[in-house]
């Protein structure tokens, strides 16, 4: 089941056509012409977990669990290396559940070795045991949590119960000897879930906003008994949240904006 939906992601994430619009052609950076700089002084690089990380860009969690996600993983673990930035793994739940396809997220960390930044991916409401599973399986830096209850509610299959997921994430980062970044995946986390988080421990967020991929869209092709289109324009543009959290910004959390950056 697990296997057939991750390819199915990807076909439908290709074929999806809804354009959202997550603001960020609103914002400009001034020009500034003294910057009294140096074009050789510029430095990209960055330290992350430990690492150095030549530019401020990640590759985001995607794939892994057939031999289709693998030779994906395979070519993103490529680009990562090239680059010396972060790769994180698609939600490893697929290699808990069955050890043949370990190495389909395994081979990411055999590709960029021990220099690169590797993060594992699981659900928010995993257990300890199975984020310790995860993290070991690829020796990850550090492991995502997800948080995306739009998307499981249009999922036929996709988990219903969502309280509690505040506590199990605290306990998680209280407990995992490891970072953990809390993320969405499209629908954005609000300035107010940032601070909530914020409260209950996390310093490494993705806020993961509206206005690139579209998890509705993606799963409502997967489904032919009902159609949830009304729901495609819903989350929050990743521009929006950017500003509204600049307002009240804790300087010790880390903040990864992905959510429809296309250059
Ligand atoms: C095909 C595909 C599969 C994804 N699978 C996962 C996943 O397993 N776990 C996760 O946390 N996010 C997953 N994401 C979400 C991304 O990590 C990211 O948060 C989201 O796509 C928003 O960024 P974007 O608009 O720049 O694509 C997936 C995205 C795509 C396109």
């Amino acid at each position: 089941m697990r296997e057939i939906r991750k390819e199915e992601h990807i076909e439908n994430y290709l074929k999806s056509a809804y354009k959202g619009d997550n603001l960020l052609s609103d914002i400009y950076i001034e020009y500034n012409a003294l910057p009294e700089l140096d074009f050789e002084q510029i430095n990209t690089e960055s330290e992350l977990f430990g690492k150095t990380t030549k530019f401020p860009l990640m590759i985001n969690a995607m794939t892994g669990g057939t031999e289709v996600c693998e030779e994906i993983n395979a070519d993103l673990a490529r680009i990562a290396k090239e680059f010396s930035i972060p790769i994180a793994l698609g939600s490893q739940k697929i290699a808990l559940e069955n050890d043949e396809s370990i190495k389909t997220f395994s081979i990411v960390r055999e590709i960029v070795g021990e220099k690169n930044v590797v993060i594992g991916n699981l659900s928010s409401n995993s257990s300890l045991k199975e984020v310790k599973r995860a993290k070991n399986m690829i020796d990850a830096d550090a492991m995502q949590l997800h948080v995306n209850p739009v998307q499981e509610l249009v999922m036929k299959e996709g988990d219903r119960k969502f309280s509690g997921i505040l506590e199990n994430i605290s306990s998680i980062i209280e407990e995992l000897d490891q970072p953990v970044i809390v993320k969405e995946v499209g629908f954005g986390l609000s300035a107010q879930a940032v601070s909530r988080l914020y409260d209950k421990g996390a310093r490494y967020i993705d806020i993961a906003g509206h206005g690139g991929t579209n998890f509705v869209e993606i799963e409502n092709n997967r489904r032919f008994d009902c159609d949830f289109e009304d729901f495609y324009p819903w989350g929050i543009p990743t521009a929006k949240i950017l500003l509204d959290i600049k307002k009240d910004r804790k300087e010790d959390l880390f903040l990864i904006s992905s959510g429809g950056l296309k250059s």
